[in-house]
């Protein structure tokens, strides 16, 4: 069954919540914490290993109240349901969205076509265990008896994010297998890559949900041509391994049938980490490592599915996001996590938010005549503080933040753990606070400042604050945590685009370009130039001569 097809304009919530924007947008935070010492306790809850405070926004009872009827209205329980079990509510390619199965429980029911989707699941996990198992433990060698000692994941966004994210992120729990991430076209990336390589342990597994992506098969025949150089035809069984949709032409590729690991048309390419895609997850950090990320992202999902909206992490972050976004026109959002671990995770969110909800025609095929998608951008504090934290603190623009944060380090260094979340506790109090005037001269007398120069110098002291931040304090980073945090996001997307009337889980946006590289690419190999505008032709003759 489809998705409901409500404006959200149209709803009597957002009628309100205009009303409601124009009475509360000069409140500020300060206020609302002056006002309500016990706000934190309207305003923040705990699940399971997460605490989630989301009480520094501007919103009141009341914003919460009206964005839960603007929910209600849209009808999201419903839409909600429809995502869990399987209706194609990917309407313009036909297809359910179900990455939700590929972390279910192995008893679970979900049913596709007609079909329970779980044995397949189950059965593509197995395979994936033992063969990481088999090469992390050595039985698996390459072609001159050698066990591997690195491994190349070869694949582009969806395909390439999700795994060296997380690779990256759990590099604390990583065995000894160097892994590899070759994504861009760019001949230098791949020549870089294969500089550092041995052919007789190396593993290369090939990664494209459709196995038409030119990056990944360009990619994959440089590599497969440098390493025939080295080994016989024969050899690619031991060193080749793919993932894909599309068995046939992995096939002409010459992957042995035992090393191709299915995936499903089901699972959208920026959610298809929990799948086999993950492949490079697993031999980094072990299976049952993978196993726990699953089943955190799992235990998300029951949240997400089973909890009051009222106390829902991903609903709320989402309905909060709609607020600044749709409201308050924020533009843009950051999310800081305050761990080098995460250094990839706004990377790999960009795709999955923008990819996602970059869409301007809503479910009836109309334009829509109000924002959509977020964008977004991050990087690890403290680093960022020093980077671009000016511009959230004294510029013109308001752009909500997600801080997250960890209780406890991975290696224990208590003196580096408590200076990072000093920084990180600081930093949500001063976007909040911010510095008044009064504060600012005070600061400078004491300073010994000359009253003169004291007045002169304070505008540009000044903070006004009342920015906006959620945060995410969360026991440690581990495998199950990770995926509990990256499933929070997803729903957040999720719930963002049946809010916004928009189908997240196409991407037509990507294809043009895709297009025209191919048309282009016959006019620099081949004599002739095609038609284009003077530009794109003066552009071409310049770097053809
Ligand atoms: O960039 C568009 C896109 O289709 C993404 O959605 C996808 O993750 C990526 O290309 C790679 O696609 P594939 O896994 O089919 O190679």
């Amino acid at each position: 069954m489809a998705l409901n097809q409500t404006n959200p304009t149209t709803t009597k919530a957002w009628k309100k919540l205009t009303q409601h924007y124009l009475d509360s947008k000069e409140l500020h935070l300060k206020e609302l914490f002056s006002d309500h010492p016990k706000r934190i306790e309207d305003f923040s809850f705990a699940w399971n290993d997460f605490f989630f405070d989301f009480s520094k926004n501007r919103i009141t009872k009341e914003t919460v109240q009206l964005l839960l009827q603007l929910a209600e209205e849209v009808r999201l329980k419903d839409a909600v349901s429809k995502y869990f079990h399987g209706d194609l509510i990917n309407e313009t390619e036909d297809r359910a969205v179900l990455h939700t199965a590929l972390r279910a429980k192995k008893d679970d029911n979900i049913i596709v076509d007609g079909k329970n989707v779980m044995p397949e699941v189950i059965g593509v996990r197995n395979h994936i265990k033992n063969f990481c198992d088999a090469v992390i433990n050595g039985d698996k060698k390459g072609f001159t008896g050698k066990t591997f000692t690195d491994v190349v994941n070869i694949g582009i966004g969806g395909s390439d994010l999700g795994p060296a994210m997380v690779t990256e992120a759990l590099k604390f729990y990583k065995n000894h297998l160097k892994m590899h991430f070759v994504s861009n076209v760019d001949g230098d990336h791949v020549r870089e890559i294969l500089r550092e390589l041995n052919p007789e342990t190396t593993l290369f597994v090939v990664v494209s949900k459709t196995f038409t992506t030119q990056e990944t098969l360009s990619n994959a025949t440089t590599i497969k041509k440098w390493f025939l150089k080295h080994a016989e035809q024969g050899d690619i069984a031991k060193h080749f391994a793919a993932v894909s949709t599309n068995t046939e032409k992995i096939a002409e590729f010459g992957i042995a049938e035992d090393n191709v690991f299915p995936m499903w048309d089901w699972v959208g390419g920026r959610f298809s980490l929990w799948s086999a895609v993950g492949i490079s997850i697993a031999l980094a950090v072990g299976y049952d490592n993978f196993q726990s990320l699953l089943d955190g992202a799992n235990e998300m999902d029951r949240h997400f599915e089973e909890s009051e909206f009222s106390s829902n992490i991903p609903v709320l972050m989402a309905l909060i996001s709609v607020w600044y976004n749709n409201f308050y026109k924020a533009e843009t959002e950051a999310i800081i996590p305050y761990t080098q671990y995460l250094s990839r995770f706004s990377a790999y969110l960009q795709q999955g938010i923008m990819e996602s909800n970059g869409k301007s025609v809503d479910r009836q095929g109309n334009p829509v005549a109000y924002e959509t998608g977020t964008i977004i951008w991050g990087e690890p504090g403290t680093n960022s503080q020093h980077a671009f934290f000016q511009l959230i603190h004294q510029g013109t623009k308001l752009i909500p933040t997600d801080f997250i944060g960890f209780k406890q380090s991975l290696y224990g260094d208590v003196d580096h753990h408590n200076k990072l979340m000093a920084n990180f506790f600081a930093q949500t109090e001063a976007l909040m606070n911010g510095k008044t005037e009064e504060e600012v001269i005070e600061e400078l007398r004491e300073k010994g400042i000359p009253e003169e120069e004291a007045l002169k110098l304070t505008p540009f002291k000044i903070f006004h604050g009342n920015k906006p931040t959620n945060t995410l304090l969360i026991e440690k980073l581990t495998p199950k945590s990770l995926g509990a945090l990256i499933a929070l996001y997803e729903h957040k997307i999720f719930v963002q685009g049946v809010i916004w009337n928009i189908f997240s889980y196409d991407q037509w946006g990507v294809e043009l370009g895709k297009q025209l590289a191919g048309t282009i690419l016959k006019d620099i190999e081949g004599s002739d130039i095609a038609i284009h505008d003077s530009s794109t032709t003066t552009l071409l003759q310049n770097f053809k001569n």
